[in-house]
């Protein structure tokens, strides 16, 4: 019983830092290429043409925001966004992260 209590406690932490971790993975790659244009938080909106995308994830789902990112694929595998080079793990981290700016 006890056991069964430290395991999911464990489960959880680790379930907890892997979030983290992803979250970084993406707040890293927003703040290398997007944040020039939309400003650390996502939401500088002072260039033309440029909204915030603050609580763009209650607008969009995830498949849309994606999208709208015209990410193109490589024949290595990797994905061209905004003249970057990013993983497939970067480029779901970003989505998530642009989610929920
Ligand atoms: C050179 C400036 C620039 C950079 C860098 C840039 N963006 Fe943008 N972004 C824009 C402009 C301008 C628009 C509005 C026009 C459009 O949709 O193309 C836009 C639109 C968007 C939209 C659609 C917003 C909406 O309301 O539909 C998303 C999502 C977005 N950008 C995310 C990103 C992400 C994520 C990155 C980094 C990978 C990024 N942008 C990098 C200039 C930029």
């Amino acid at each position: 019983m006890m056991y069964r209590l430290v395991f999911s406690m464990l489960l959880a932490a680790g379930m907890l830092a892997a979030g983290d971790a992803r979250r970084e993975i993406g707040r890293q790659a927003f703040e290398s290429t997007c944040s020039r244009c939309h400003g650390t938080d996502g939401k500088l909106a002072e260039y033309q043409y440029i909204k915030t995308l603050h609580g763009l994830g209650k607008r969009l789902t995830k498949a849309e925001i994606r999208e709208r990112l015209r990410a193109v694929r490589l024949s290595s595998g990797q994905y061209l966004c905004r003249g970057t080079v990013f993983s497939r793990e970067q480029l779901d981290a970003l989505v998530k992260y642009v989610a929920r700016l």
